[in-house]
């Protein structure tokens, strides 16, 4: 069977993670959620209270972000350390999508990533797998779904680890986050020219999986 690269892209909180894991398993590939390492990176700058660039850029190269397998899940580590619920938070979020706007840190990340992908079998998921991190990747899909159905998804979650948000609070934080995700000077979040979109506001899971499955198996 043919061994291909698959880039998911897509605004926060639209299921890109449950998609790639979905497919990954479906595949026998290796699954990479690139937010984690952006996550990873943007909890080093908390707990080192670190908020300038020049400072965040300098302290590069005393970070390793990687990943552990923990009962069938994928963890991502900081520096060692299995960090996956510390940077699950609204502020880890909101800071990793700070820290993700410098030049350096993309490239310091994207290098990481490519290495990753060099035997293929991966499904990766991002704002810039498909334009910046895998260009010729075989398989490309844009994910979308409205900001509200998006808002109250990640709501959920919040409140299923215990966290009290308000949904109005959710709302407003997803469109910041697509609004700096898509207009940051450094590899804002676009679709590439050659991307299948798949809008989920209105497919269950099941549909959904269904749709992708049918586009990777092209390929087969
Ligand atoms: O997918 P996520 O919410 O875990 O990502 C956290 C932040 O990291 C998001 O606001 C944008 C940034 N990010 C990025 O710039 N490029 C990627 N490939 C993945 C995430």
């Amino acid at each position: 069977m043919k061994r291909i690269i698959v880039a998911i892209d897509g605004y926060s909180s639209c299921g890109k993670s449950t998609i790639a894991k979905a497919l990954a398993k479906y595949a026998g590939y290796t699954y990479v959620d690139t937010g984690a390492m952006y996550r990873a990176i943007a909890l080093y700058t908390l707990r080192h209270a670190l908020t300038e660039e020049p400072a965040i850029v300098a302290a590069l190269p005393s970070i390793q972000v990687g990943f552990i397998q923990v009962d069938g899940a994928q963890h991502v580590t900081l520096n060692g350390e299995d960090v996956e619920s510390q940077i699950r938070t609204l502020e880890a979020g909101n800071r990793a999508s700070m820290i993700s706007q410098i030049k350096e840190v993309r490239a310091f990340l994207v290098a990481q990533q490519q290495k990753m992908g060099e035997d293929k079998g991966i499904v990766m998921d991002g704002r810039d797998i498909g334009t910046v991190v895998f260009p010729k990747a075989e398989l490309k899909l844009f994910l979308t779904a409205s900001p509200e159905v998006r808002a109250q998804r990640r709501f959920d979650e919040l409140v299923a680890k215990g966290e009290h948000p308000k949904y109005e609070d959710v709302l407003a934080d997803v469109n910041d986050r697509d609004y700096r995700d898509t207009h940051r000077a450094e590899s804002p979040l676009r679709q590439a020219e050659d991307a299948i979109v798949v809008d989920n506001s209105h497919l269950t899971p099941d549909e959904q999986m269904n749709v992708i499955y049918d586009y990777f198996n092209r390929f087969q």
